[in-house]
């Protein structure tokens, strides 16, 4: 069998140029905030690859970026004026916090209106309830991803693996809400699952977010089944002229032949969690401004 590769820079790029188009007749630019706190060297990575989309786009955005030492109240002040700041629709805390800082505190500081990533509980209630606000990025764009190779997940048995409540957690409510990229079926695995194999058994979308490199391979994945890939794991390889490379959880290499279509790592997952992010502050800034143009 030949697996398909479902790649993410393609759609990325699709949903850049849609939305491009579309801004040139917003009432202004739309403005994001990202706060970068610490030396974190993946963070650093993932916020300049925020900057670059927001560039593309002709978004006004500012990072700021903050040492390690910084107090949770340093940091809630920060927050708290860019609630304040009308020229900012998105705030982005880019995760994860150093050790000092009480995450909890600072993600639910955050003005709910202004919560483009939909981590605040408010937003998280919203979409437990079914009338989402600001969808989290990954899972949004997984399904974006799963919409435009035409994947269709309603009455599908679908596994997600992790639970966390960047991913996992809102990408199995999302899937299980009534409706066109819902109406699923879903298995969430975690690491206290005793039997993944057996989990995964008659699944025929696996999504896997757990942060483990190449775990799961042909022995796990059903034969036929779509493998949608959120991993992103940094492994040594002396091979690599930079001594590590990039990796994600499924077993790509093993699982070509097997799977019938899976997302590569990098340039799968990643690139839609950035125009995901790019989306929401562009309908954040319409619902402030009461413009209609995003359809
Ligand atoms: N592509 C993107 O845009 C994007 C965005 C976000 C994250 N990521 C990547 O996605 C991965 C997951 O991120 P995250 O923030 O969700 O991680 P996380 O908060 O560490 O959560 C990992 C989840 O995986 C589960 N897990 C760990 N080992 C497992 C195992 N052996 N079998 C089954 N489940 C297992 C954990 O279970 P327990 O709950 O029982 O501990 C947990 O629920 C990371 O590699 C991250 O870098 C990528």
């Amino acid at each position: 069998m030949d697996s398909r590769l479902l790649k993410g820079v393609p759609v990325r790029d699709a949903v850049l140029e849609e939305l491009r188009a579309k801004l040139t007749s917003a009432p202004r630019s739309p403005g994001l905030a990202v706060v970068l706190i610490g030396e974190d060297p993946a963070s650093q990575v993932y916020v300049r690859h925020k900057e670059k989309g927001c560039e593309k786009l002709g978004l006004h955005h500012v990072t700021h970026r903050l040492p390690p030492t910084t107090s949770t109240d340093e940091a809630l002040a920060l927050v708290a004026d860019l609630n304040n700041d009308p020229a900012i629709d998105g705030i982005l805390v880019q995760l994860p916090l150093p050790s000092g800082i009480d995450q909890d505190r600072v993600l639910q500081a955050v003005d709910p209106a202004k919560d483009v990533d939909g981590f605040h509980p408010d937003n998280l209630g919203r979409l437990v309830s079914g009338r989402p606000r600001f969808v989290p990025c990954t899972p949004k764009g997984i399904l974006r991803l799963l919409a435009h190779y035409h994947i269709s997940t309603v009455g599908r048995r679908v596994a997600v693996v992790g639970r966390s409540v960047i991913v996992g957690r809102p990408l199995a409510l999302l899937l299980n809400l009534k409706g066109e990229g819902g109406d699923a079926t879903v298995t969430m695995c975690h690491s206290r699952t005793p039997d993944l194999a057996g989990a995964l058994k008659d699944c025929d979308l696996i999504i896997a977010a757990m942060g483990v490199p190449r775990a799961l391979g042909p022995d796990v994945i059903p034969e036929g089944s779509v493998v949608i890939d959120v991993g992103i794991n940094r492994i040594t390889d002396p091979t690599h002229p930079k001594g590590t490379r990039l990796v994600g959880d499924a077993d790509s290499e093993a699982l070509m032949g097997h799977a019938a279509a899976l997302t590569p790592v990098p340039g799968g997952v990643g690139p839609m969690t950035i125009a995901m992010l790019l989306e929401n502050t562009c309908e954040a800034m319409a619902r402030n401004e009461g413009w209609h143009g995003l359809g």
